[in-house]
């Protein structure tokens, strides 16, 4: 499919699967290399991530376990404005390799929040792996490690990412037309 709809937009395709998952093999390769003889712990973001954690996860070959966390936002009271909160960390991160993996960094607010509480529990390493980079949004100080595709700051959807909560079931990543 070229173009989908979803609700009152439409998308047109972007990057296709198939450069995805030559994408993801290529990181799982130079995860696989660089953690050698070490045991990471992949620690994903839902929802966005789950798929690309999936396909990642197969390809990688070295001892390691996984897990899932949310990042909940919601409007605060406070003149900060929006609050963030981790949930779902059920690991004792302390002393352990943590690769985490996400599905795309846009202003990168998410990711400083939530590398800057994980690095309170004083693991041995954090790296960051997202399928999509959007340089040119970014705002915050937060460089990702490992990174599928940089794309223009687009709205975009598939391969986990959604509208409101649709499109994620894609497998090619769509641009809002
Ligand atoms: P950030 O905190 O601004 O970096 O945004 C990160 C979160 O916003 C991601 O984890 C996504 O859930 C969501 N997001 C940012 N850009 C897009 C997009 O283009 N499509 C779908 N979701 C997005
Ligand atoms: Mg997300």
């Amino acid at each position: 499919m070229d173009t989908i709809k979803l609700k009152d937009k439409e998308f047109v395709v972007m990057i296709q699967a198939e450069e995805i998952q030559s994408r993801v093999k290529a990181i799982a390769n130079e995860i696989n290399l660089q953690y050698k003889g070490k045991q990471p712990l992949f620690l994903g973001v839902l929802n966005g991530a789950f798929l690309f954690m999936a396909d990642l996860f197969k390809n990688i070959n070295l001892l390691c376990e996984i897990s899932f966390i949310r990042v909940a936002s919601y409007s605060g009271t406070s003149s900060t404005g929006e609050v963030k909160n981790l949930i779902g960390l059920k690991e004792d991160i302390a002393g352990r390799h943590v690769i985490v993996v996400e599905d795309i960094v846009d202003t990168g607010d998410t990711m400083k929040y939530l590398l800057d509480e994980l690095k309170k529990q004083n693991p041995a390493s954090v790296k960051l792996a997202t399928i999509l980079f959007k340089p040119a949004a970014l705002k915050q100080d937060v460089k990702p490690d490992y990174v599928g595709f940089e794309i223009p700051p687009a709205f975009v959807v598939g391969y986990g990412l959604d509208y409101d909560g649709l499109g994620r079931n894609f497998n090619d990543i769509y641009v809002l037309k």
